[in-house]
């Protein structure tokens, strides 16, 4: 979703508010722009596309300013042209915005009753025409708090007042805005990421929670507009740093994190010299009879996998639901029931919704997060880190095997706990996660011959993705990665239900990815690819050595390592993830900002 950013600096700030969008790009845009005081008032310079079509017009035309703010637009309310990016102006009111205004129509119609008149499509040019409004009759902060109290929706702001040089406001109401403490200067961002050239010194606004910023301090207030302190705290460098190394995107470097990402995540849930497991927090998973875990996207995949575990291993039973779904059917929980919300960025609007209907039942609810100061992170009861670090890439990776792995030392938990299994076998069991990270490394080994495969995949119009027990949902994710970065339709289905329908689509130029490590139902799968090859559909078969020897004759094969299937979809994530990637570079798409997606989806 959109990036904002506001500087009250000392040095010109056209480079930095540049710097800054740039960190901000990962999260998703189509246009940017950026706005400034200069002694001529203030100045606007916008651009649709990406932030070299901005920096082209910079060139041509800086903006001389020390003060301003900057945004990178996902479009939401009107297409992505010049005349809808921000920053929107009105009277004297500039501004950036991210997120949406629902009650901008009914807002926009009186405004409009009042001789107010509109230059863009959008939903932010409401509120600079609100605030301007407000702002004939009252003082700046008292005009912003009357103008947020107007306003319905999930949104962040970053606003400028002519005549208030040295003072920048920001409000949250659902979407993150963090405050950056510099020295003789002050900033405002939509994450730490995107202050981390200038600061490491953030504090993280409440929801409801509206800030003044100027060259020293930080006026923060309550959505009651009541003064209120937010701790400041030292970010970790780690969580400001994004380099991509030698690697050609992040995207590509992220999965080769994985390995040192899944160790990082193991060690908060397990003692490696004990081999005990050691949930963070504390958490007791005897105390429940039933996990809920609501995620999206990559990661309710994640949950999905998991759940055979908990169920399998532990005994405990698990369901998963999209929760843009799960939050509007009205479930019935019991009240041992343990919510889990799984999610990256900590921020994705319908999970945190999902997290909050379930804390409002009474639930005990868990945020397993990588980014740890995020909404879903202080509202849960618990906190379940993942320590993927900086995930950049949009396509998610790496954030991605650290849930499983997570979730998974935690289904491993239960069953301690739970007394499904004994010391010994704990030790056994926490052993082999350990080595999971050492299995990853071994199949990024057959890079090299994935990106061989690519370029016959590139020409397909639709892949089916196949897979079994915990490598169905895999399949669902290898689907998803393929679609996202390559735009190549594609659907994973469980292997079984290939001959109840989706059969009628394989043909020769219909491929089909069956993910199938030589388990205990390999068989069965080996019957569904023989079904595949009599139709003709070319098969890329990702298995273990012993896979490799039943393949059907003409197959592809990728070969992994061989593991024991609790951590199979570890494992077997790095294969599909580099297949989807190749074919991306093949193709020539922007692998780390595919079209139309944003990294954190921060409205439903
Ligand atoms: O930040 P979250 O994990 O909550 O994000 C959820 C999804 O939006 C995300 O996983 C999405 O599906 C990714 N683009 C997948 O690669």
């Amino acid at each position: 979703m959109c990036g904002i950013i506001g500087i009250v600096g000392t040095v010109s700030v056209q480079e930095r508010l540049i710097e800054s969008l740039k960190r901000l790009e990962y999260r998703g845009y189509d246009s940017a722009g950026v706005a400034g005081f200069t002694k001529q008032g203030v100045e606007r310079r916008r651009a649709a596309g990406k932030l070299k079509n901005l920096e082209a017009v910079l060139a041509k035309d800086p903006l001389r300013a020390t003060v301003g703010i900057g945004h990178t637009r996902w479009a939401t309310h009107g297409p992505p042209t010049e005349g809808n990016a921000h920053p929107h102006r009105a009277g004297r009111v500039t501004l950036v915005h991210n997120g949406i205004i629902e009650n901008f129509a009914e807002l926009k119609a009186a405004l409009a009753a009042r001789g107010r008149t509109f230059s863009t499509d959008t939903d932010t040019e409401v509120v600079a025409q609100l605030l301007d409004q407000e702002l004939e009759t009252k003082p700046p902060l008292e005009a912003f708090k009357a103008t947020l109290d107007q306003l319905r929706g999930a949104f962040a702001l970053v606003v400028m007042i002519d005549g208030e040089e040295g003072m920048i406001l920001g409000a949250r109401r659902g979407p993150p805005l963090v405050v950056g403490y510099g020295d003789g200067e002050m900033f405002l961002g939509s994450d730490a990421l995107g202050l981390g050239p200038f600061t490491n010194r953030i504090a993280y606004l409440e929801d409801g929670d509206f800030v003044a910023i100027d060259h020293a301090t930080a006026r923060i207030f309550d959505d009651a507009g009541h003064p209120v302190e937010r701790a400041v705290q030292t970010v970790a460098q780690s969580a400001t740093l994004m380099e991509k190394g030698n690697y050609r995107h992040f995207m590509e470097k992220e999965i080769h994190d994985q390995p040192d990402a899944c160790q990082h995540t193991l060690s908060a849930y397990i003692d490696p010299v004990s081999t005990r497991f050691a949930p963070p927090s504390g958490l007791d998973l005897s105390a429940f009879d039933r996990i809920q875990i609501v995620a999206c996207g990559t990661a309710s995949y994640a949950g999905q996998i998991a759940r055979y575990a908990f169920e399998r291993l532990a005994g405990l039973p698990c369901d998963v639901e999209v929760a843009s779904e799960f939050r509007y059917r009205e479930p019935a929980v019991g009240p041992k029931t343990l919510a889990v919300a799984v999610s990256q960025s900590g921020e994705t609007a319908d999970t945190l919704a999902a997290l909050r209907w379930c804390k409002a039942q009474g639930l005990t609810t868990a945020a397993l997060v990588n980014v740890h100061g995020s909404t879903m992170a202080r509202e849960a009861d618990l906190l379940l880190p993942t320590h993927a670090g900086p995930e950049i890439g949009v396509a998610s990776t790496k954030a991605f095997t650290s849930q499983v792995a997570a979730l998974t030392a935690l289904a491993a938990t239960a069953a301690r706990q739970r007394g499904r299994i004994d010391a010994a076998e704990e030790a056994r069991v926490a052993r082999m996660l350990l080595e999971a990270p050492r299995l990853i490394a071994e199949a990024n080994a057959a890079e090299d011959h994935i990106r061989t495969l690519a370029p016959e995949l590139a020409r397909a119009r639709d892949v089916l993705y196949l897979g079994r027990g915990a490598m169905f949902p895999l399949a669902l994710e290898g689907a998803l990665k393929l679609k996202e970065i390559s735009y190549i339709h594609a659907e994973g289905y469980a292997a079984g239900e290939l001959k109840h329908g989706p059969i009628a689509l394989i043909d020769e130029a219909t491929p089909v990815i069956v993910i199938a490590p030589s388990d205990d139902l390999f068989e069965k799968t080996i019957s569904n690819m023989s079904e595949v090859a009599a139709r003709g559909g070319p098969i890329v078969l990702i298995t273990d050595a012993e896979g490799a020897r039943h393949a059907p004759e003409g197959a592809r094969v990728i070969v992994g390592p061989t593991c024991d299937p609790l951590v199979a979809p570890l494992v077997y994530a790095p294969p599909i993830q580099l297949l989807a990637y190749y074919v991306a570079v093949q193709k020539g798409a922007d692998v780390d900002q595919p079209r139309n997606l944003a990294k954190s989806v921060t409205v439903e």
